[in-house]
């Protein structure tokens, strides 16, 4: 028996041990900053930014383990000791036979479906991030996504809304032709559905269904350890399981997968692909060596190969785990308690707003979630994203209409071990001043666009 009292208080589980400081912008300087950005805050500069929820992509604090694995980095160009110590660690995790170090996540998609798809082919996934489907369209594949209903409600508390429909996923393959279908993806956890995990039982359900077309399945495994986190909260026959025993058996039913270390890999730089096929790897590090470097670094520093080799076992601590989930869920309950309609429950790695819900008296087209992201950026200086129609919108590309997205959403995305409970307790006073002001946010027009990803770089204006 422990006589061991545990408290409810989720904790920090760290100190801080070096700070950056942020600036205080006033209300009049920031809507200079956004008319010179064209109202895209993608094009605002970080100093005039307060609270960046921008992304959880590359912009967490690394712990001083990672710092003293980046001295020991082992710049030699071939066989360095810091790829054989990445190798060696995500080996030990995910269990793949072939290690491709990348520079980022979009790199091994790019290598990925360079090599497996060819014009005409689909790829299905439950929602493919917009640098997956972009990867995929570059091919002349069609993406898929096949997530379940629920994933597509917003008010649904199903537990694992990132399932993949496995009806649905049959009958595609059936429709198309398994010859059509050169690998399948599951995006774990869902980024553009909600950060909403998939169960072990969906993971094994879509296999079964791909081992009988002899169909390769692949994970996007960007935010692996916060779904595996999810499945021993959720998920009772693995309550008593390590989270790092989780994800070995997740990767057990996996053929491969593309990585952005920038996220669960707790870094500010990196990525890879894995795969257990040998040829498939031996072409695609003859891709590697073309576009990104030799496959023993793989466009990374020796540096960054050794702190990605840490951080991928420091993301498993299931006391950091905790507190990661639970940051993400103070945040939602409270915004929801103003009055925020959210993705409920809250994902892993951030908050989403349903931008739809919240401004009726906006059009799709209108754009309500550049709206919404806009207005709490002047509001307090916290910069958001938009994920709806201006990043999902399809524009044709003869006529010029626009369809727009399934769903209007607004992610608060949470960078890992950056910021206390009461830069959180700031952003929720600023959404509470957002919200009481919703029905006076105008719509946006969209006035300059690139063909591909417009939300990097569109311009923006408000309507009258
Ligand atoms: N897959 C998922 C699920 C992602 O969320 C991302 C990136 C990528 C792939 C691409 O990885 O950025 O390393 O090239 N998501 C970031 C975000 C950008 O803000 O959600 P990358």
């Amino acid at each position: 028996m422990s006589f061991e009292k545990t408290f409810r208080t989720v904790i920090e589980p760290f100190i801080i041990k070096s700070i950056e400081p942020i600036r205080m912008t006033t209300r009049a300087e920031r809507e200079k900053v956004l008319q010179k950005a064209d109202y895209n805050l993608f094009k605002i500069n970080s100093q005039d930014v307060l609270i960046d929820l921008l992304t959880d992509s590359g912009t967490g604090a690394m712990s001083s383990e990672q710092w003293a694995a980046i001295m020991r980095g082992d710049e030699s160009y071939a066989g360095s000791q810091s790829f054989q110590r990445f190798e060696k660690s995500i080996k030990d995790i995910f269990g793949f036979k072939h290690i491709i170090p990348t520079h980022q996540g979009r790199a091994a998609e790019r290598i990925l479906f360079s090599v497996m798809c060819k014009n005409g082919d689909v790829v299905p996934n439950n929602i493919h991030f917009d640098t997956t489907r972009a990867n995929v369209e570059f091919q002349g594949a069609v993406a898929e996504d096949l997530v379940i209903i629920e994933g597509h409600n917003t008010q649904s508390y199903f537990p694992f809304k990132g399932n993949m429909d496995v009806k649905k996923l049959k009958k595609l393959i059936q429709t198309v032709g398994r010859d059509k279908i050169p690998l399948c993806m599951l995006t774990i956890t869902n980024n553009s559905g909600g950060g909403q995990p998939v169960s072990m039982e969906n993971i094994k359900a879509v296999k079964n269904v791909l081992i009988e077309f002899d169909i390769p399945l692949y994970f996007d495994a960007a935010r692996f350890a916060e779904n595996a986190y999810f499945i021993k909260l959720r998920e009772k026959e693995y309550a008593s399981h390590s989270v790092k025993s989780i994800v070995q058996e997740m990767m057990s039913y996996a053929d491969g997968c593309t990585m952005s270390a920038k996220k669960d890999g707790m870094v500010n730089i990196g990525g890879f692909l894995c795969t257990n096929d040998d040829l498939l790897a031996k072409q695609e590090k003859d891709l590697l060596i073309l576009t990104e470097g030799f496959p023993t670094y793989g466009g990374l520093a020796g540096r960054d190969l050794d702190a990605i080799a840490v951080g991928l076992q420091e993301v498993l601590n299931e006391d950091y785990l905790r507190y990661r989930i639970a940051e993400a869920q103070y945040l939602g309950e409270h915004l929801a308690k103003i009055g925020y309609p959210i993705v409920q429950p809250p994902g892993g790695h951030a908050v989403y707003i349903d931008a739809k819900a919240m401004l009726p008296h906006l059009k799709p087209l209108e754009y309500p979630g550049q709206s919404l992201s806009v207005e709490l950026y002047l509001a307090g200086g916290i910069r958001t994203v938009e994920i709806g129609s201006v990043m999902f919108g399809k524009v044709d590309q003869t006529t010029g209409e626009e369809t727009p997205a399934e769903m209007e959403l607004v992610r608060l995305a949470l960078p890992r071990r950056t910021h206390t409970q009461s830069h959180i307790d700031y952003v929720i006073e600023v959404a509470r001043d957002v919200f009481e002001k919703r029905q006076e946010l105008t719509g946006y027009k969209i006035t300059e666009q690139p063909r591909y990803l417009r939300h990097f770089t569109a311009n923006f204006e408000p309507k009258k």
